[in-house]
């Protein structure tokens, strides 16, 4: 029997790592990832990063084998409903990433920090992003944005608290960028998101996420930068790749972007499934005896008599 690490259940047969009860069964353990780890992952296999907001959705992606569960401000899209991601705040935020973190993920949990946690002083920056630690239980923050960022990443940095950084297509400046638009498509705008990059870099952040920028463009920043990046619309050449959950899995409404590979189609799965309950309880066929509690017959005929 092999028990790699025994002191979690295993994520994905979700079995005690008990040896005497599980005999030779080989026990699938994973190593706690960590920032440290994600970083030294540079250049290794593809990194495995993906979005989740509530347990069941992290543990679904832990047992899948993430190494890195984003709770995404998406969960504003995603899952509140909402236009765009400046729509949610910062009490939402951690409120989702203490579910994700309750669930005891082998992946490496990121709380995004959202608009304006950490636009306004470096104070307020700080605070926010220890929020995600303290009270959400994630290990690490993401922000958005370059050099223009720095005072705010080197002084969370200095907190002790691992930063993600994220460039390109930073959904956070939709109004700003007059759109959802991919970025550094000409040589004077790739150029300052390669300096962006470097800056980052040096500041010690533990990945990059490079989001809607041609491939040539997240190649480079990839050769030139120690950290490793992460890519959604950037093309294969990252050290990893990011995807939001629902649009992995077919849960999203509406437009789906080019970079987005589908490997299910959920919403019709569980649209027909909830169908066919409906009708099973319109037929009558639902509860069956099976799904009924019983009493004990000598109490049914008292109460019965009684009546
Ligand atoms: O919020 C999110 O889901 C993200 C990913 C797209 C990287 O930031």
């Amino acid at each position: 029997m092999r028990v790699v690490e025994a002191t979690h259940m295993c994520r994905i047969c979700m079995k005690s790592p008990n040896p005497s009860w599980w005999g030779e069964r080989e026990i699938h353990m994973r190593d706690q990832m960590t920032a440290p780890k994600v970083r030294a992952a540079k250049g290794g296999p593809k990194l495995r990063m993906i979005t989740a907001y509530d347990a069941p959705s992290a543990r679904i992606v832990d047992a899948a084998g993430a190494d890195i569960i984003l709770v995404g401000d998406s969960l504003s899209n995603v899952v509140l409903g909402r236009e765009t991601t400046l729509d949610v705040g910062m009490d939402e935020m951690v409120h989702h990433t203490k579910a994700v973190a309750a669930t005891n993920p082998s992946a490496f949990v990121v709380g995004d920090m959202p608009w304006l946690s950490y636009h306004v002083t470096i104070e307020d920056t700080v605070r926010n992003a220890g929020r995600f630690i303290r009270e959400g239980g994630a290990g690490s923050v993401k922000l958005e944005g370059g050099r223009k960022r720095l005072p705010m990443i080197d002084a969370v940095i200095d907190a002790e608290i691992p930063v993600m950084g994220h460039l390109g297509l930073t959904p956070q400046s939709v109004h700003a960028m007059g759109g959802y638009q991919v970025q550094g498509k000409q040589v004077d705008a790739a150029r300052e998101l390669l300096d962006d990059a470097k800056a980052l870099d040096e500041a010690g952040v533990f990945s990059i996420v490079l989001e809607g920028v041609p491939d040539v463009l997240a190649e480079l920043i990839t050769k030139e930068v120690s950290a490793p990046t992460i890519g959604i619309g950037a093309g294969p050449k990252c050290d990893g790749q990011v995807i939001v959950f629902h649009d992995l899995l077919g849960l999203t409404s509406g437009h789906v972007a080019k970079f987005v590979r589908q490997y299910a189609d959920l919403n019709k799965v569980a649209t027909e499934a909830v169908a066919a309950w409906f009708g099973d309880v319109q037929k009558g066929d639902f509860p069956s005896d099976d799904e009924t509690y019983h009493m004990p017959e000598e109490a049914v005929r008292a109460l019965l008599s009684e009546g």
